[in-house]
C-alpha cells in the first residue's frame, strides 16, 4: 500500500481520494478549514458535458466553443480528451450520489455564456454544495482516507533538498489548531488547492482561496503557465462588497439581461425586450450572453466611463415561478439585502474568479518543471492546474469537469507507476525562529496586495500600470521575505507569502505577452 497526501478538499482533491483508496492506497487529504470550505463549494452553476457516448455532434459542438472560448490558445488534444471522458465522470459522480436536477425521467440541461446549447448538468442554483456534499460523505464512509482539517500544507519536501528533478517525497505543514509544524512523509503529492481570488479586493471566492499548492510547487522548481488569464465574473452582486455573493450566469442562460443606468431608463419607459437595451450589444452579437472576457470587460468599461458603481442585472420579464424554482438560493440571498428576483434590478459588478492558468502539467496531471519534464511524485490537479483545456478563457462550468477528469487521469496515472518509497523525512528547522507578535504589519501589507492587484493588474491592464505593480511586488516581497525567515509560520504569514508569488507571476506573465487574448487585455496592445 502506497501513500499519497492529497492538499485541499474541493472536487479534485475528493476524487482523486476516492479513486486512490479504490485502488487500495492510504490517502491523507490535508485541507485549510473544514473539508467542505472550497471554491467547489461555492459553485453554482453546473457541471458541462454529454452525456451520450454516441451522441458525436453534441461533442463536437462542445469542443468548438470550448477551443472559441479559449481564443485560440487551448490544448485540442486536452479539450477533445475531457469533452469524450465527460459522460464517464459525470456517470461517477452520480453513482457517489450526486443528485443532479431532473427534468421527467431526463437530466435538466441549462445554458450559460458561451454555450450553443443546453448541457449544463445542475442542482438548482448550487451545484458545487451537492457534489462537495456527495463527495465528502463518501470520503468519510472510506476506511484508507484520512482527513486532516485545519491544516494547511506550507512547502514540499524534495527528496534531495535543492534538486526538483528527484521529485518530493512528502509535505511540511502547519496544524492551525496547535500551530505546530508537522513534516508527513509519501510516495506522491497532489496538489488540489484551487485558485487565488483573494489577491483581489473583490473576489467571488471563498476566503481559503490564497494559492498556497501553487505556491508550493512552484518553490520546489515547478513551472506556471498562462498565469496573466485571470477569469473575472461579471456578475457579482454589489450589496456585499468584500464578498460578493456570485450570481450564476444561468440565470443569464434563462433570459437575464445586462442595462446600464441609461439603458435601464430606455427599458423602464419602452415596452420591448431588455435586451435590445444592453450595452453589452455594443461588444457582441450575444449580447450578455457573449463569453465572460467580453461581458465582464463590458462591465469594466462601462462603469469606468460613467462613473458608475455598477450595472443592472434585470429579470423582470421572466417566468417568476422558473426563477423561484431554479434559484432558490440566489433568490433568498437576494431577499436579505431587500431585493427580489423576478423584480427588482439588481446591481452587480464584476469579481475575481477563477484562475484560468496554474501549474503547468501533462495529460496526467503530473507538474512539470521549466523544461517540460514530470517533476516525481507530483500531481497538480483542479483550478490549481493549467492543463490547456480552458486556453485564454475558461468556458464557464467547463471547470468542475475538468477538475473531475483530470483527478481521475492523476489518480489512475499514479496507481498504475506506484513506487513505495516511503522515506524519512527532516523536521521543519524552527531553531532560532522566533514567535511572530505582531501581525498588523501583514494585515498592511496583504490590503497594499489586494489593492495594487485590484488597481494595476484588474480586467484592463497597461503596461505602465504592470511594471508599478512588479516594483510594488517586489518590495512586498521583500517584507515578507524578511519576516518568513526570522518566524514561526502563521497562516497569515503563510498566504501572504504565497499570494505575493502567485500575483508576481501573474504580473509577470501579463508583462511579457506581446497580444491580446482571451481574458488578457493590455489597451497598450490594442
Ligand atoms: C456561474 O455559475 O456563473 C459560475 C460557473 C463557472 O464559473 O463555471
Amino acid at each position: 500500500m502506497s501513500r499519497v497526501i492529497i492538499i485541499g478538499s474541493g472536487i479534485a482533491g475528493l476524487f482523486a481520494a476516492l479513486r486512490l483508496d479504490e485502488a487500495g492506497h492510504e490517502v491523507i487529504i490535508v485541507t485549510k478549514q473544514r473539508p467542505e470550505d472550497s471554491s467547489t463549494n461555492w459553485a453554482q452553476g453546473g457541471i458541462a458535458g454529454i452525456l451520450d457516448k454516441t451522441d458525436g455532434e453534441g461533442m463536437k459542438s462542445h469542443i468548438e466553443d470550448t477551443l472559441s472560448c479559449g481564443d485560440g490558445l487551448c490544448n485540442e488534444e486536452i479539450v477533445r480528451c475531457v469533452v469524450e471522458e465527460a459522460g464517464d465522470r459525470i456517470r461517477d459522480l452520480l453513482s457517489i450520489g450526486v443528485d443532479f436536477e431532473k427534468d421527467g425521467d431526463d437530466f435538466h440541461f441549462v445554458k450559460e455564456g458561451g454555450h450553443s446549447a443546453r448541457r449544463i448538468l445542475h442542482a438548482k442554483d448550487a451545484t458545487g454544495a451537492e457534489i462537495e456534499r456527495a463527495l465528502n460523505n463518501a470520503v468519510s464512509n472510506s476506511n484508507n482516507i484520512s482527513l486532516r482539517p485545519h491544516t494547511l500544507g506550507v512547502d514540499l519536501i524534495q527528496r534531495v533538498h535543492g534538486e526538483p528533478r528527484k521529485g518530493i517525497k512528502g509535505i511540511w505543514c502547519l496544524s492551525l489548531d496547535s500551530g505546530k509544524m508537522e513534516a508527513i512523509p509519501a510516495d506522491a503529492v497532489l496538489i488540489a488547492t484551487g485558485g487565488c481570488g483573494q489577491l483581489w479586493e473583490r473576489t467571488t471566492n471563498p476566503s481559503v482561496a490564497s494559492g498556497d499548492g501553487l505556491a508550493m510547487a512552484v518553490r520546489a522548481g515547478a513551472a506556471s503557465k498562462d498565469m496573466a488569464f485571470f477569469q473575472f465574473h461579471p456578475t457579482a452582486l454589489m450589496a456585499e462588497n468584500k464578498m460578493p455573493f456570485l450570481i450564476t450566469e444561468a440565470l443569464r442562460g434563462e433570459g437575464g439581461v445586462l442595462l446600464d443606468n441609461h439603458g435601464l431608463q430606455k427599458y423602464r419607459n419602452g415596452h420591448d425586450s431588455p435586451e435590445n437595451y444592453s450595452f453589452t450589444l455594443d461588444s457582441s452579437p450575444e449580447g450578455s450572453l457573449a463569453t465572460r472576457d467580453i461581458v465582464a470587460r463590458a462591465c469594466d468599461q462601462k462603469m469606468k466611463i460613467t462613473g458608475a458603481d455598477n450595472v443592472w442585472l434585470i429579470t423582470d420579464h421572466l417566468d417568476k415561478e422558473k426563477l423561484h424554482n431554479h434559484f432558490p438560493n440566489i433568490e433568498s440571498k437576494l431577499n436579505q439585502f431587500g431585493l427580489s428576483l423576478g423584480r427588482d434590478a439588481l446591481p452587480v459588478a464584476p469579481a475575481a474568479h477563477y484562475m484560468v492558468g496554474g501549474l503547468s502539467v501533462d495529460i496526467n496531471g503530473r507538474v512539470l518543471m521549466e523544461d517540460g519534464t514530470a517533476m516525481p511524485g507530483l500531481y497538480g490537479i483542479g483550478e490549481v492546474a493549467c492543463t490547456g483545456m480552458h486556453g485564454a478563457n475558461r468556458l464557464a462550468s467547463n471547470s468542475l469537469l475538468e477538475a473531475v477528469v483530470f483527478a481521475n487521469r492523476a489518480a489512475e496515472h499514479f496507481a498504475s507507476n506506484t513506487i513505495q518509497s516511503i522515506e524519512t523525512v527532516p523536521e521543519w528547522r524552527a531553531e532560532g525562529m522566533l514567535k511572530l507578535e505582531e501581525h498588523a504589519p501583514l494585515v498592511r501589507d496583504l490590503e497594499t496586495l489586494r489593492k495594487t492587484m485590484t488597481d494595476d493588474v484588474g480586467i484592463v491592464r497597461t503596461f505602465n500600470r504592470l511594471e508599478r505593480a512588479k516594483r510594488m511586488l517586489v518590495l512586498l516581497s521583500n517584507e515578507v521575505d524578511l519576516i518568513w525567515r526570522r518566524s514561526i509560520p502563521t497562516r497569515e504569514l503563510v498566504e501572504l507569502r504565497n499570494l505575493v508569488l502567485v500575483a508576481t507571476h501573474i504580473t509577470e506573465d501579463a508583462i511579457n505577452r506581446n497580444q491580446n487574448r482571451g481574458l488578457h487585455w493590455n489597451k497598450d496592445l490594442i
